[in-house]
């Protein structure tokens, strides 16, 4: 492949083969460099000193841009924390016993001191393209206010939880700023898991509200998400759990193409209010609640690798901060800029650079609904043209399925507007990277690749757009407060070039503070293994540069299109299937969703194998967790591949799932025979 780039753009050489991506470095295009908060290396290298030296003062002038109703009592440590597991429980606490509240930061704070109640704070725009509105800052704060007053009126208080179910509309927003103003704590749900996903959900955060809608488009089919709540409130009843009310806002009136629908309420159940009704006569004002520092602001359910979710919690002021910051920095987000990102506001990627890292800056931002390629896959190119897009953010599975696209039509459409585009979700290969950089970059936009996880709060090992010179499918270098390690096997760690397990040494203002309800599981997943040390669970590797790579997650999970799913959660969705006797999931390579689901099921004895059983486990798995988690393959065998003691022996697995036929060492192997039928060619 010939590459043309300009000549101040690539250090590496021209006419590189693909082979050679890796090696190649990008430097930052001047017109981006000569004008960003960090210009240089060497201005990246003396701020990251000083916020891993001295984080005190680094975090503590950052505080400094946010209101405190209450600064932090004399005496009371800064940072305080513990992430040796073996000297006593772990911990982080930042500014304890300083009072503020986000909602109050983001909005009032933001207006009053930047003055910017009437610019945009979000343009929705709709999945058809005649459906778009834009609010303000002065509206949003309103619409806060009114609906964190009907919180108030049907009784949800500090700390309770509030569960959101919503699509991608301005009201998801609302909703967590509502909860952030009273002090309750919301959990997003995305919007694409199932009844039963949900329901875990509410039961976990022992929920009070659900906060959801009628319905959504994705692209031409509506996603009945009220009926979908309304399943998952009666699996909470059966499970003894009561959800006290259903919160419904009616989103599917307001589009152009309700005509065509049947326009029927679904707001019918006991439990049932609408949106728009209680907020109808509610007061502007509401008055926030001074939370401490270190009071929950939200909990976000990620795949844990035992198959049930985690709870990650994440607390008010230090996740505040991180948010501001990452944002700021790692787009170069200045006054006047537009903001897209386009991750579903259910993941950390929706949360912190959707919502509190944008209006922490008082940014504008473009909440799209629908998908990429709706309703062709010049949407995104039109989207960019009709808001004057600086910075888009997406995930590599989006470039890629973006890719096979010719280049011509979208050659039509003004994209000049861009300055950054951000990747983050999975390893980005360098071919997508490259194409991302040259076709919707011009080769003129610094790429940032943004390695981060639901439990960091925001990216943690990521490219400074004025300051990196970039490398294809490399993380780069640590966000400020990050020490990342790589340590081997043994916990020692790998100096230099080289591979090993991605460990953080500190503790950063934006990181987790435990699993809801369950510190244990915390502290075991997170500090068991490498004690000292914060374990993300990913591989990487560092070169001869010291730039880090991403190599993927180490335990079981898997990473399909961006989304984190464990392989024991999609085996117990398989086993419930009555007919299967025993399931193993694996990861295979995909060449737009990144990683796909390879699934090895045996049938219950004397079972015949047929399509219709297959057709049964993929329903299985979209009712138990939601159709991301929908099996690329299900390959029907007689028996699985397990060592003496009878642990199923999933390093093989991979291996036929990827074609491959030399095993390495098998002399664990219990059954040879099982191994010989698994590589014939499956009847299907
Ligand atoms: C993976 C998403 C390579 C990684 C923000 C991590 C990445 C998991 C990158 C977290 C990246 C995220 N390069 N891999 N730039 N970003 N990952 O919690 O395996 O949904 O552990 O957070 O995604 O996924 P999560």
């Amino acid at each position: 492949m010939a590459l043309k780039l300009n000549k101040e753009d690539n250090i590496g050489g021209q006419d590189n083969p693909v082979s050679r991506l890796r090696e190649m470095a990008f430097k930052p295009p001047k017109r981006i460099a000569n004008y960003a908060y960090v210009q240089s290396m060497d201005d990246y290298e003396a701020m990251y000193e000083l916020s891993v030296n001295d984080p005190e003062k680094f975090w503590g002038q950052i505080a400094e841009e946010f209101y405190f109703e209450r600064d932090q009592p004399e005496g009371e440590p800064f940072f305080h924390y513990n992430f040796d597991i073996t000297q006593g429980p772990i911990c982080f606490n930042m500014l304890k016993g300083a009072k503020t509240n986000v909602c109050y930061n983001v909005l009032d704070w933001n207006i009053q001191r930047r003055g910017i109640g009437k610019n945009i704070a979000i343009h929705w725009e709709g999945s058809e393209t005649d459906d778009h509105w834009s609010i303000t800052y002065d509206e949003l704060l309103v619409e806060v206010c009114r609906f964190a007053n009907a919180l108030k009126s049907l009784g949800v208080k500090k700390g309770d939880r509030v569960v959101v179910y919503m699509p991608m509309i301005a009201e998801i927003t609302i909703t967590m700023l509502a909860c952030a103003r009273i002090g309750a704590v919301h959990s997003v749900v995305f919007g694409g898991y199932s009844a039963e996903s949900l329901a875990g959900r509410l039961i976990d955060a022992k929920a009070v509200v659900v906060v959801t809608a009628d319905g959504a488009f994705r692209g031409d089919k509506v996603i009945p998400l009220k009926e979908i709540t309304d399943k998952a409130i009666q699996l909470c009843l059966e499970q003894g759990h009561n959800v006290e009310h259903s919160i419904v806002v009616e989103h599917l009136p307001r589009l152009k193409k309700y005509e065509l629908m049947g326009k029927k309420s679904c707001i019918q159940g006991p439990l049932d209010k609408s949106y728009h009704d209680i907020i109808a006569n509610q007061s502007d004002i509401c008055v926030p609640e001074w939370v401490d520092a270190e009071d929950p602001l939200f909990i976000l359910y990620t795949s844990g690798s035992t198959g049930k979710p985690k709870g990650v919690l994440h607390t008010t002021a230090g996740y505040m901060m991180y948010a501001a910051l990452t944002f700021k920095m790692v787009f170069d987000y200045k006054p006047g800029d537009v903001f897209w990102c386009t991750a579903d506001i259910g993941w950390i990627t929706g949360h912190t650079m959707m919502v509190y890292g944008p209006l922490a800056n008082g940014a504008t931002v473009v909440l799209y609904e629908g998908t990429p390629l709706y309703p062709s896959y010049t949407r995104p190119w039109t989207v960019i043209e009709k808001y004057k897009i600086s910075q888009i953010f997406t995930a590599p599975t989006v470039i890629r399925s973006l890719m096979k696209f010719r280049n011509s039509p979208m050659l039509r459409h003004d994209i000049s507007s861009l300055k950054v585009l951000g990747t983050a979700g999975e390893p980005i290969n360098p071919e997508a990277w490259l194409w991302y950089f040259q076709t919707l970059g011009g080769t003129k936009c610094p790429i940032v690749d943004t390695y981060w996880q639901t439990e960091t709060g925001g990216p943690c090992i990521t490219p400074l757009p004025g300051a990196t010179p970039t490398k294809p499918g490399s993380a780069t270098f640590p966000f400020f407060g990050i020490v990342p390690e790589l340590l081997d096997e043994d916990g020692h760690v790998v100096e230099g070039e080289g591979e090993g397990y991605l460990v953080f040494k500190q503790a950063w203002p934006g990181m987790m503070r435990t699993v809801y309800g369950d510190h244990a599981r915390f502290e075991e997943t997170y500090f068991r293994r490498f004690p000292g040390y914060y374990y993300t669970g990913d591989g990487a590797k560092r070169d001869s540069d010291g730039y880090i790579w991403i190599t993927g997650r180490v335990d079981d999970m898997l990473n399909v299109s961006g989304h984190l799913l464990s392989t024991a959660q999609v085996e117990a969705a398989i086993l419930e299937h009555k007919c299967v006797s025993e399931a193993a999931a694996v990861p295979i390579e995909h060449p737009v969703k990144g990683e796909a689901l390879y699934c090895f099921v045996v049938l219950n004895e004397g079972l015949e194998m047929n399509k219709s059983i297959i057709g049964e486990i993929n329903d299985k798995v979209r009712d138990k967790i939601g159709p991301i988690a929908t099996p690329e393959k299900i390959h029907l065998a007689q028996g699985l591949p397990k060592t003496r003691s009878g642990k199923i022996m999933r390093r093989i697995l991979r291996k036929i799932a990827a074609g491959e036929t030399d095993f390495g060492d098998i002399s664990t192997l219990a059954d040879e025979s099982v191994l010989a039928a698994l590589i014939k060619p499956a009847k299907q």
